[in-house]
C-alpha cells in the first residue's frame, strides 16, 4: 500500500482547511528559491511552447517569489503586460512591466476576457474550491486564449538508493506525513494527473498534459524544497507523529552522497479557452 495515497482523501476536520504555507516567514524565502530553481527550467519551456511573444496580457496566479511572472514579463516586452497576483505578494520582486495585486484567486474580482494566457504551479492543488477556479480562469481568458497549471502528483517518488534501509523508511515517512499536512489543509496531492480532465470539464480545449519527473541527490533544489518544508511545516508534522529528531536525520538523509531518489510527477497541463 502507498501511504502518500491512503492520506490523500478529503479531510475529515473542515476547520483545519487553509493554505498551510506561510510567506511571511523566513523559510518561505529558501522554499521559494528552490521552487524556482527545480521548475522554473520545464515552466517556461511549457510557456515558450505557446508561442507568447511582444504585445500579450499574462495573468501568473500564487506568484511566490515572482520568478515566472518575471519572465513572462521579459517575454511580452515591451508592449505587452503582466499581473502577478498572490494572496500573500510580499515576496514577488519587482521587476519592469510586472504590476503585483493582492489577490485571492477564490474570491476577488477578476477581469473578463482580459488575458492572453494565464499560468498557475502549484497553486490550485492547494484549494479545495480548484474546478470553480478553472472556470473563473476559462471566463478571465479571451477567446482562444491559452491556461497552463503545473501541479504535483507526489503518489510516485520512489528512493533508489540510500545509506541503509532505515534512511530510505524514514524519508518515505517523512513523504507521507507531509502529505497528511497537506491534506488536511484541502489540498489534493495527486490532483496533477487529474488536472486535465478538470479542465476539460471547465470548458477547455486542446489539452496538451505534459509529466515530468527527474533524479533527485543530494544538492538537488527539489530535495532542499523539502528540507525547507522540515522547518515551515514543522509543528504540523510533529503533530502528525514525527519527532524533531526524525526531522533532522530526515535531512541529513536527503542531504546524505549516497541517497538518491526520484521526484514526484511534476504535470503541466496546457488548454485553451474555446475561440
Ligand atoms: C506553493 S506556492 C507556489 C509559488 C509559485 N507559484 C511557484 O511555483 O514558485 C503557492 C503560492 O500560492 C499562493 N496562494 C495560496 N492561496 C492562494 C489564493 N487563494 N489565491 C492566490 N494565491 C494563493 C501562496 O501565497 C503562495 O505564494
Amino acid at each position: 500500500m502507498n501511504p502518500v495515497l491512503e492520506a490523500d482523501p478529503a479531510p475529515a476536520d473542515a476547520h483545519a482547511v487553509g493554505y498551510v504555507f506561510d510567506n511571511d516567514s523566513d523559510n518561505s524565502i529558501a522554499q521559494f528559491r528552490n521552487l524556482s530553481a527545480a521548475y522554473d527550467p520545464f515552466t517556461t519551456e511549457r510557456l515558450a511552447a505557446t508561442g507568447l511573444g511582444d504585445g500579450w496580457s499574462c495573468l501568473e496566479i500564487g506568484a511566490g517569489n515572482g520568478s515566472v511572472a518575471a519572465w513572462l514579463a521579459d517575454r511580452v516586452a515591451p508592449t505587452g503586460r503582466v499581473l502577478a497576483t498572490d494572496t500573500e505578494p510580499r515576496r514577488v520582486a519587482a521587476h519592469p512591466g510586472l504590476r503585483v495585486e493582492r489577490h485571492d484567486i477564490v474570491h476577488d474580482p477578476l477581469a473578463e476576457a482580459g488575458f492572453d494566457l494565464a499560468h498557475a504551479r502549484l497553486v490550485l492543488q492547494h484549494l479545495p474550491e480548484r474546478q470553480a477556479v478553472l472556470r473563473r480562469l476559462r471566463t478571465a481568458l479571451r477567446p482562444g486564449g491559452w491556461l497552463q497549471i503545473d501541479e504535483f502528483d507526489v503518489s510516485y517518488g520512489p528512493v533508489l538508493t540510500a545509506p541503509d534501509e532505515r534512511s530510505a523508511e524514514l524519508y518515505r515517512t517523512f513523504l507521507a506525513a507531509k502529505g497528511r499536512v497537506l491534506s488536511n489543509g484541502g489540498a489534493r496531492i495527486v490532483w496533477g494527473r487529474e488536472c486535465a480532465a478538470e479542465m476539460r470539464a471547465a470548458g477547455f480545449t486542446a489539452l496538451d498534459p505534459q509529466p515530468r519527473v527527474v533524479l533527485w541527490q543530494a544538492g538537488h533544489p527539489g530535495l532542499e524544497l523539502l528540507v525547507s518544508h522540515t522547518h515551515s511545516l514543522r509543528e504540523r508534522l510533529l503533530a502528525e507523529g514525527l519527532t524533531d529528531d526524525h526531522l533532522r536525520q530526515v535531512r541529513e538523509v536527503m542531504r546524505h552522497p549516497e541517497f538518491q531518489a526520484v521526484s514526484p510527477i511534476l504535470y503541466s497541463v496546457q488548454g485553451r479557452r474555446p475561440a
